[in-house]
């Protein structure tokens, strides 16, 4: 495997020069691979490895999201959910490791070849999340009985999460800032990690409509309505229902407390923590937690932007009869 690894990383350099390239929303350059646009080192690298040596196993969960979508939020609800008989609230890892640690990315995995080699043998069942595109995902996470839960969150509230986390790495890294309206075309126009948005969604509802026991397509904005059922809902899907004593004794109230915005925001490890994304690139915990609210965009689009996001959403997603 360690020489499958080394391959992988051959082939990636080799790809690299043939592919077309646009200004990022950091320091880099995107490059775009089979329609997506990503991150040369920081995610195409790792979709390239994962593709060679990722196997999934039949009763992984895979967590999929595009950046912004409520990724933090729903690694720490999952990992509750399945985990509710393990640990008890007073000793979570949640509270102590946070979101990001009880549930690895595994693009970030992928940067450091002993932690990759290690998903192999790591026990089970193995909770892990993801930023891919349908299309890109390893052929065993879609060939074999592996959950996925994908969630989905108004483009809006996504494009205005991302401009303001890309904004603070921006800064804090010298940067200059990407004007408001560059970056409104940017992600509009599909240039954005993981982009086009709207066909990162489409990806997976299609699967979602197919295979309803494959993937379960949930709502940052539904969550956020109602989350008690949201997580009985989510709880189900992962074949870890709530009994009735559950229910009676506070257990679904108790997750949802715990996973809330309110708590994990003021956590040691969320506010003093750094998620090293990369060896050379750390990204602080903090920058994860902003406002946790659904409609904050309001706060932030003029009307005319609001019209642009809309009709892109209506063109995409209103033949399919998906609600935005
Ligand atoms: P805002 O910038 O709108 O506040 P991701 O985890 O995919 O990077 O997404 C980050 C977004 O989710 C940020 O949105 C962040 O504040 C919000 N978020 C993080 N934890 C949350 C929680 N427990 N509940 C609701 N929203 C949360």
């Amino acid at each position: 495997k360690e020489r499958e690894y080394e391959k992988a990383c051959e082939k990636w350099s080799n790809i690299l020069p043939t592919l077309n390239r646009e200004k990022g929303w950091l320091d880099d350059d995107m490059v775009q691979y089979q329609g997506t646009w990503l991150s040369p080192l920081l995610t195409l690298r790792s979709i390239l490895l994962m593709h060679d040596l990722f196997t999934a196993r039949p009763d992984d969960v895979l967590l999929v999201t595009s950046p912004k979508a409520g990724t933090t939020w729903f690694k720490a609800l999952i990992f509750a959910i399945m985990n509710r008989s393990r640990f008890s609230l007073s000793s979570h890892p949640l509270l102590n490791n946070g979101p990001h640690h009880c549930v690895p990315s595994i693009e970030v995995l992928y940067h450091n070849k002993n932690q990759a080699l290690e998903l192999d043998t790591a026990p089970t069942p193995r909770i892990l999340a993801t930023h891919m595109p349908y299309p890109l995902l390893p052929k065993t996470t879609k060939s074999s009985e592996c959950k996925i839960v994908y969630v989905y969150r108004d483009p809006k509230a996504v494009f205005v999460s991302q401009w303001h986390f890309f904004m603070q790495l921006r800064e804090k890294h010298s940067l200059p800032l990407i004007p408001f309206h560059d970056a409104v075309n940017m992600f509009c126009t599909g240039l954005t990690e993981f982009g086009p948005f709207w066909d990162h969604v489409l990806g997976y509802w299609k699967v979602s409509k197919e295979s309803p026991t494959k993937v379960f397509f949930m709502k940052y904005e539904d969550t956020k309505k109602n989350p008690l059922d949201s997580v009985k809902k989510l709880a189900e899907f992962l074949g870890h229902p709530f009994t009735e004593g559950e229910e009676k004794s506070g257990a679904v109230e108790e997750i949802v407390k715990l996973c809330s915005f309110e708590t994990l925001v003021n956590l040691e490890v969320n506010r003093e923590g750094i998620l090293q994304v990369t060896p050379q690139y750390g990204v602080q915990n903090r920058y994860f937690f902003r406002k946790g609210e659904a409609r904050d965009w309001e706060n932030h689009l003029s009307e005319e932007i609001v019209k642009r996001f809309d009709e892109i959403s209506e063109q995409k997603f209103g033949p399919i009869g998906l609600n935005f």
